[in-house]
């Protein structure tokens, strides 16, 4: 993506695990200097550990999205680094389900706190550097569940969360095209993380992951890295004319009715 000398900086939220951690190296394996970030230090340092023994550079910081002066913070950070930053891809988000009626209003307000506002504080900081910088491509992290009801159901905040997300990815798209900034979404199917199996019973997990490979068109989870590169191609001059977009990488799961007449 970079020349060593000068590279171009990538910030990416939730890299401790799962998509974001896959993006993140696959970013640091392609030139990029990669903002390791997430609110899990252990797993923030884990993460920059493996970016560095695949040889290539990165700063880390431990950055709880939904706190908006440690935001400020990190990119202070950011612009002490190597730069510009030209990329920025926000994985960092939690998925609490159940029952709308049974949901506390405290689980309903955390989901958005993290996925939609969190999200939203970081953008909003990259798009100041972004500007100042002369442009760079925004990543964000959608999900099926903004498009459709899951049959396993309960993601009404989840689903609510990510469904700000598409929006967002357009309203952005064309407010900040003028500055050179490019605003995409990865929407991700199933994919092995330990996300996909929060909240469901460990003697559970098994039996669900065969009847998720069952239900998906591919016919098997993704793995975080097949996500990763799609994000990779978005954060690229290769997806140059690609901006407002939901890119699903879902195994076609968006693509299938389930009645089968
Ligand atoms: N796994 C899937 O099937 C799937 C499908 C569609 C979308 N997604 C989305 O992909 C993104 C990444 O999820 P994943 O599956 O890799 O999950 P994951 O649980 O493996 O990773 C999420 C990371 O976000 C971090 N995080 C949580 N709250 C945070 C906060 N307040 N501030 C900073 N970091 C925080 C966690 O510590 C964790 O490292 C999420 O936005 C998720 O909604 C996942």
């Amino acid at each position: 993506m970079t020349d060593a000398a000068s590279p171009s900086a990538l910030l990416v939220t939730g890299a401790g695990s799962g998509i974001g951690a896959a993006a993140a190296l696959a970013a640091a394996r392609d030139g990029w200097f990669v903002h390791v970030t997430d609110t899990d230090g252990d797993a923030m340092a884990a993460t920059l550990d493996a970016v560095h023994a695949l040889g290539g550079s990165g700063a880390g910081h431990v950055l709880d999205v939904t706190d908006a002066a440690a935001v400020g913070r990190a990119f202070a950070a950011v612009r002490q680094g190597p730069g510009p930053l030209r990329g920025l891809f926000t994985a960092a988000g939690i998925d609490r389900g159940g029952p709308a009626h049974e949901l506390e209003a405290a689980q309903w307000r955390r989901v958005l706190e993290v996925n939609t506002t969190g999200t939203f504080l970081v953008v909003q900081q990259a798009l100041a550097e972004m500007m100042r910088g002369g442009g760079g491509s925004i990543v964000l992290c959608g999900s099926p569940a903004a498009q459709v009801g899951f049959a396993a159901g309960g993601a009404t905040a989840y689903g609510a969360s990510k469904g700000a997300i598409s929006s967002m990815t357009r309203t952005l798209a064309v407010d900040y095209a003028r500055y050179g900034i490019r605003v995409n979404a990865v929407v991700p199917g199933p994919t092995e993380t330990p996300l996909m199996w929060a909240g469901v019973p460990a003697e559970e997990v098994d039996r669900m992951r065969e009847q998720v490979a069952r239900e998906v068109p591919l016919g098997r989870m993704a793995r975080p890295e097949e996500i990763a590169a799609s994000v990779l191609w978005l954060l690229s001059d290769g997806s140059s004319y690609t901006t407002g977009s939901l890119i699903g990488c879902d195994g076609g799961v968006l693509a299938k009715s389930s009645i089968s007449v």
